[in-house]
C-alpha cells in the first residue's frame, strides 16, 4: 500500500506494553467452535502464536471491539456473505496494537509501530479473515494504519469498522460544507462515528435515535434528533444525504420522501430493502460494503483522529477474559457508542 510513516516513531501513551521482548509460543484466542444463537460455540483456547506470511505483520493486539459482525457470524448468519472457511476459526475484527514481527516483502511498516486495522475482507463471498480477539493477529500490511499520536489502545480500538465504514458511506454521498445530512441511527457504533465525521465535513447533522439517547448524540456534534419511534420521515425534510446504520423496514421509501430531488442515500445495513426499491425524483441509493485496504481512507481518518475531530464513544469495557459477555451484551442491539475489549 501506499502510504507514510515508515520508521519507527515514539509509541502514543499506553500502547508501551506492546511492546514486548520475545514473542510466546501460545497465545489466547477466542475460537469460533461452532455456530449457536446463544453464543455457547466460542471458546477463549490456548493456541499456537501465528507467525506473518509474505506481506503480513503480526501485532501484539492491546484492544479490539465489538461490531456486529461479529456476534452475527458465530450465530451463522453471514454464510452467504462471507463464509467462514473452516472451524475452529478465529475470531474478531478491530486491532489496535504494536507490530511484533514483519513477514518477507512489507515495506512500509516496522517492528515497534503502533498501528491499527480492520480486519474483515472488502468483497462478499470471500472467506473471513478474522483474528482480532487474541493476544497476536496477522494482518496483511495494507489494512493496517498508523496510531495516531493522541487516542490511547481502547480509544483506538473503537474506531477501525466504523470508522472506515463511515468515511467511506459519507464521501459517497459526496457530502460537502452545508449539506444536510441525515444519519440514522445515531447512538449505535457506526452512528456515533458519522454524526462526528458528518459534523467534520461541514454538514447539518440530523439523527434518529431514542429519546434517552439524544444528549448522547447531542454531545457527539448531532444538530437535531428525532425520536425513531416518532415516523421520522414525517418530520426530516431536504435531505441531501442518508446514511442508513439500520436497515430498518421500510427505509429506503421513509428516506426518498425526506431527500431532496436528486438526493443521495447510503446503506449498510438495507440488504432486505435495498433491492427491492424504485428510487424517484433523481433520487440515487447504493449499498455500502467498507474497503479495510483503502490506504487513502486510513491516512485521512488518522488525521481526523489527530486532529481531535473524531473522538471514541467508548461506553463499556469488558477484558479478552469475558469477551463472551461483551458480545452477549451487544447482541442485544442497545449499544450506545462502542464495547471495548482490553486484551493483556
Ligand atoms: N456494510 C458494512 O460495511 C458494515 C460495516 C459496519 C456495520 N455494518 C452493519 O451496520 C449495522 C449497525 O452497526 P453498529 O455497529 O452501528 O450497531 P450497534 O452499535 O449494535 O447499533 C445499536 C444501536 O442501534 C440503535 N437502533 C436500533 N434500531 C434503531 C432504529 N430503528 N432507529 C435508530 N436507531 C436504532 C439502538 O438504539 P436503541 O437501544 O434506542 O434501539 C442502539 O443504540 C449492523 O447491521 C452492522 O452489521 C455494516
Amino acid at each position: 500500500a501506499a502510504g507514510r510513516g515508515r520508521g519507527v516513531r515514539k509509541v502514543p501513551k499506553g500502547f508501551e506494553r506492546g511492546l514486548v521482548e520475545g514473542i510466546p509460543t501460545t497465545m489466547k484466542a477466542l475460537m469460533l467452535k461452532e455456530f449457536s444463537d446463544d453464543l455457547s460455540g466460542v471458546e477463549l483456547q490456548e493456541i499456537k502464536t501465528p507467525s506473518p506470511a509474505k506481506g503480513e505483520v503480526l501485532v501484539r493486539v492491546l484492544a479490539s471491539s465489538v461490531n456486529p459482525i461479529d456476534f452475527k457470524g458465530m450465530k451463522g448468519y453471514l454464510q452467504n456473505q462471507f463464509p467462514i472457511p473452516s472451524f475452529p476459526a478465529l475470531t474478531g475484527f478491530d486491532v489496535a496494537g504494536v507490530v511484533v514481527a514483519v513477514g518477507d516483502g512489507v515495506t512500509r511498516l516496522q517492528v515497534g509501530n503502533a498501528v491499527w486495522a480492520s480486519l474483515p475482507t472488502q468483497q462478499g463471498g470471500k472467506p473471513l479473515v478474522m483474528g482480532a480477539y487474541a493476544q497476536y493477529a496477522v494482518i496483511p500490511e495494507a489494512k493496517v494504519g498508523l496510531a495516531p499520536s493522541n487516542l490511547n489502545p481502547l480509544e483506538l480500538a473503537s474506531m477501525p469498522v466504523v470508522a472506515i465504514t463511515g468515511l467511506q458511506a459519507l464521501q459517497s454521498l459526496g457530502v460537502k460544507q452545508g449539506d444536510k445530512v441525515l444519519v440514522v441511527g445515531g447512538s449505535g457504533g457506526t452512528g456515533s462515528c458519522a454524526i462526528q465525521i458528518a459534523k467534520r465535513l461541514g454538514a447539518h447533522v440530523t439523527t434518529t435515535c431514542s429519546k434517552k439517547n439524544m444528549d448522547f448524540c447531542k454531545s457527539l456534534g448531532a444538530d437535531e434528533c428525532i425520536d425513531y419511534h416518532e415516523h421520522w420521515e414525517d418530520q426530516a425534510t431536504d435531505v441531501d444525504g442518508v446514511y442508513d446504520c439500520i436497515g430498518e423496514t421500510g427505509i429506503c421509501s421513509k428516506s426518498n420522501k425526506v431527500l431532496k430531488d436528486g438526493g443521495k442515500f447510503v446503506s449498510i445495513a438495507a440488504w432486505a430493502d435495498f433491492f427491492q426499491h424504485k428510487w424517484e425524483r433523481g433520487v440515487s441509493g447504493t449499498m455500502l460494503q467498507m474497503d479495510s485496504t483503502n490506504a487513502k481512507t486510513l491516512e485521512t481518518l488518522q488525521d481526523m483522529f489527530e486532529n481531535g475531530e473524531i473522538k471514541a464513544a467508548t461506553t463499556k469495557v469488558f477484558k479478552l477474559e469475558n469477551i463472551v459477555d461483551a458480545l452477549k451484551e451487544g447482541a442485544k442491539g442497545h449499544t450506545v457508542g462502542k464495547i471495548v475489549i482490553e486484551i493483556d
